[in-house]
């Protein structure tokens, strides 16, 4: 559990971002309509959720400074009966100026003239530039004359780099929840069954355990179906002898995580499987293991390129010397993504990797990535041995880096040959 004491930290260190003489909007997510009167379940907006920790919608989280005065401001839904009998209760004005630590909290009603008052006399806004919400346009008329607009997301996707303790903490409770589901994955009879029925034991898991939801749609793709890298159709049965490639993490109180295991339907690497599959998990313990502060992603990444390409020909699937291959970038057929992200709030963290004099940006203490290896091998791919076609295989751990190198936080969930098998039975 994140404290107010945290947000209101984090308030500050933006505040501190800001010139004078400017102002900053967040906005709450908006409520998304599915069909007619049927919403999506809410989510609220992660930055906004990362400088508040308020989960209601129509909320706003404004930012004024001046050099003489600085003012942050919570705009919430004002109490209703009628709308809190059919859609849930809501904090209303009086209980979030208590228990936010904010200057002021007005109703929703009173955006547009409260915000045309701050933004009087001032010469900079900060709001985020892809923001479709109405009500940046109910202020467009004044906010259009200031000088400068700075995209404030930006600046908060830069704070999220870094995470702290109960951020950690959190991470660590939606991976004990994923573990769990992935270890019921190797354990369930999967012969004959659908993808479908696998992703419903992984999920179910998810919510019997508290999970706010999945993180990402999992991806439960057997055979050749993990050769497409975003597949979720999740509808084939299981063939025996086939591999399954699992994508599923659960987000815990709004913080991912994001695992990947490729395991066996039949509990049971084949030769051929078991020599890919090391091959890759040879690779990611390796750039794992390359993980310490002021160390850099794209140097993870051109190693793992580099030895994903040396497996591939030691297993015949390239053909010729590494460095022509590499230079050609003939392993990318088989290893097209990258190397992990940056998570956190989001599965996929909005963090920047390269500051903005584009200079990359080093692993520092309390940033959380994933490493993420793979191969895949179409079964019509005639270049390649035949045993190895129609086999997908990614692995994904979450790391968190420390002081004086790394944290695994996924270790615990089963990885090698010897433990999905032992679990499998
Ligand atoms: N689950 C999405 C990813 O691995 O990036
Ligand atoms: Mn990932
Ligand atoms: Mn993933």
């Amino acid at each position: 559990m994140i404290l107010e004491a945290q947000y209101q930290q984090r308030r500050e260190n933006f505040l501190a971002r800001m010139s004078h003489n400017s102002v900053a909007v967040f906005l709450s997510a908006s409520n998304k309509t599915r069909s007619n009167d049927t919403h999506y379940p809410y989510r609220q907006e992660s930055n906004f959720y990362y400088l508040s920790g308020f989960k209601e919608d129509n909320a706003a989280l404004v930012f004024v400074k001046t050099k003489e005065s600085t003012q942050i401001v919570l705009f919430v839904q004002k109490k209703d009966e009628t709308l809190e009998l059919w859609n849930g209760k809501r904090l209303g004005e009086k209980e979030a100026q208590k228990l936010f630590r904010v200057d002021k909290v007005y109703v929703g009603e009173d955006f547009t003239e409260k915000l045309k008052e701050f933004l009087k006399d001032k010469n900079k806004f900060y709001y985020d530039f892809a923001c479709e919400d109405a009500r940046l346009q109910g202020i467009k008329s004044v906010t259009q004359k200031l000088k400068t607009h700075v995209n404030a997301s930006a600046l908060v996707a830069e704070m999220r780099l870094i995470k702290s303790d109960s951020e950690v903490e959190l991470i660590k409770q939606a991976l004990k929840i994923t573990k769990i589901a992935h270890h019921k994955a190797m354990k369930f009879e999967k012969q004959g069954k659908h993808e479908y029925e696998l992703q419903a034991e992984i999920e179910y898991i998810f919510k019997k355990n508290g999970a706010s939801s999945d993180a990402y749609t999992s991806i439960v793709a057997c055979g050749n179906s993990a050769n497409t890298l975003h597949y979720i159709e999740n509808d084939k049965v299981f063939e025996e002898n086939e591999l399954v490639l699992i994508d599923a993490g659960c987000e815990f109180d709004y913080y991912a995580s994001d695992i990947t295991r490729t395991i066996p339907v039949s509990g049971k690497f084949t030769e051929a499987q078991k020599e890919l599959y090391n091959m890759v998990l040879d690779v990611q313990l390796h750039i794992i293991d390359m993980i310490k502060p002021h160390a850099m992603k794209s140097a993870l990444q051109e190693k793992a390129e580099e030895l994903l390409c040396r497996g591939m020909i030691k297993l015949g699937i390239l053909k010729g010397n590494s460095k022509e291959l590499l230079k050609e970038k003939a392993h990318k057929k088989y290893y097209p993504h990258g190397i992990g992200h940056w998570m956190g709030l989001d599965v996929h963290d909005s963090s920047p990797y390269r500051y903005d004099d584009n200079k990359e940006i080093p692993f520092l203490k309390g940033m959380v990535l994933t490493i993420e290896p793979g191969i895949y091998i179409d079964k019509d791919d005639k270049n390649v041995p035949a045993k190895y076609r129609g086999i997908g295989i990614r692995i994904e751990d979450n790391i968190l880096v420390t002081s004086n190198g790394h944290k695994n936080l996924s270790k615990k969930i089963a990885k090698s040959i010897e433990e999905i098998e032992a679990l499998s039975r």
